[in-house]
């Protein structure tokens, strides 16, 4: 199988990893990648928000299957592109992409299924802000407002915050954008994001992880695209993870079927436990980045082998996943000022390590890896336990040496001092 991946992240660095452990998969490509990525897969420099270019890609070098890694080609519609030209895509179409695109569409999804989210309004006339600020805020008996972008943000158009001021400021900024403003209320609980592959009403749930999103040690400061992400959840009953995927995956993608809307790939549920049980944060219609890095670590079953199945309505039979005992742990090398306007074009040392994934990187022409982007690297590091896990990505991460360059020192150390429970 001749596998060609989309994105330049980690996440696909991570894919390109697992891929390339499958016995069925003989070649491999990206577009466009990053300097980590070169060393492993054929790369390609296409535009990968043209379905156009994307498909010319694949047809030139004959790709048996594409994997679609970040959300903006898929909501822009590369995965219809893709199949309608009759080559196999693992990623939504457009019209079901909208899951992560639109979070009003989202929100009508669960309502129809009968998932538990939070309350929500969308606010598109500033002059009705305040008033719906005065619904969703304190001391209407929550924590915080949430304030988010309706479309894709990166993760980065969202603000938690109990100061009303700053909820205020951010939501008015996104309106004078002309970006929608959806307005939630406040779910309290430890975060699990349940990735899972779908094929229409097919679900078949990866090991759930959890992420990092704030920038600093404790949950501080703004949000980010990820700092860091471990893998399983030792708190997380298998019981309730039975629950989401019957309770909420399930009945979203039969949901998203009913629409005419079918979903294949991957949808990622982020939840948080509440005291009343899981309920939707968001989906996204990919893999989630850095939850990916650690998920993949450990999946022992053939990567190419499960995403064809998917994109090719056969995963129903594909049979249940192996993974590997133990724990994965990531963490982020992100660059000085991240996640404002990175300082780039720094030299790396260290970044050839085995479990050294790479994102913003690009080989210098005299070969020397520099910085290209806000979150540089991803540091893998596996164990028989979470401590052991977290003892090798942290061993490995101070190894590396990027000039004013700044990671968490929290990542997974809650869980591994036994201080979650639900
Ligand atoms: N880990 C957050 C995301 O991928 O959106």
């Amino acid at each position: 199988m001749r596998v060609l991946v989309i994105g330049s992240g980690a996440r696909e660095h991570a894919l390109l990893l697992a891929l390339r452990r499958d016995p069925e998969v003989e070649e491999l490509a990206v577009a466009p990648g990053n300097a980590g990525t070169e060393v492993i897969a054929d790369q390609y420099d296409v535009d990968i928000t043209s379905g156009e270019a994307v498909v010319k890609l694949a047809q030139r070098i004959g790709s048996d299957l594409v994997v679609v890694g970040p959300e903006v080609p898929l909501v822009l519609g590369v995965a219809d592109a893709v199949r309608a030209a009759g080559i196999a895509c693992f990623g939504p179409t457009k019209d079901a992409a909208r899951i992560e695109g639109s979070k009003a569409f989202a929100k009508d999804v669960m309502a129809a299924a009968g998932v538990r989210t939070a309350g929500s309004e969308i606010v598109d006339n500033p002059a009705h802000l305040d008033a719906a600020l005065d619904r969703f805020g304190p001391p209407a008996g929550q924590a915080a407002w949430v304030v988010k972008d309706d479309g894709l943000a990166a993760g980065k158009g969202v603000v938690v915050t109990a100061d009303r001021d700053a909820a205020r400021a951010h939501a008015a900024s996104l309106l004078d954008s002309g970006h929608p403003v959806l307005l939630e209320s406040f779910l309290d609980g430890p975060e699990v994001s349940l990735f899972c592959v779908v094929d229409g009403e097919t679900v078949v749930p990866l090991l759930a992880a959890q992420d990092f999103k704030r920038v600093g040690d404790g949950d501080t400061g703004p949000n980010t695209g990820g700092m860091g992400a471990y893998a399983p959840l030792p708190w997380l009953p298998e019981s309730v993870t039975t629950q989401i995927v019957d309770q909420i995956v399930k009945p979203v993608a039969a949901e998203l079927v009913a629409r005419g809307s079918s979903f294949s790939g991957l949808l990622y549920a982020g939840l948080a436990i509440t005291s009343n049980g899981p309920a939707v944060v968001e989906f996204n219609c990919r893999f989630g980045d850095p939850e990916t890095q650690s998920v993949l670590a450990l999946l022992e079953s053939p990567l190419g082998q499960l995403l064809r199945a998917a994109a090719s309505g056969e995963l129903a039979s594909f049979g249940e996943l192996q993974w590997h005992d133990g724990y994965a742990v990531t963490v982020v090398l992100a660059a000085e000022n991240y996640p404002g306007r990175p300082r780039v074009g720094d030299v790396i040392h260290g970044s050839e390590a085995d479990g050294v994934l790479h994102a913003g990187t690009a080989r210098r022409d005299d070969g020397a890896v520099v910085s290209s982007g806000g979150r540089v690297l991803s540091v893998v590091g596996t164990g028989a336990d979470l401590p052991a896990a977290r003892d090798a990505a942290y061993t490995l991460i101070k190894s590396i040496r990027l000039p004013g360059s700044h990671f968490r020192t929290d990542i997974g150390l809650a869980a591994a001092e036994g201080r979650i429970s639900v």
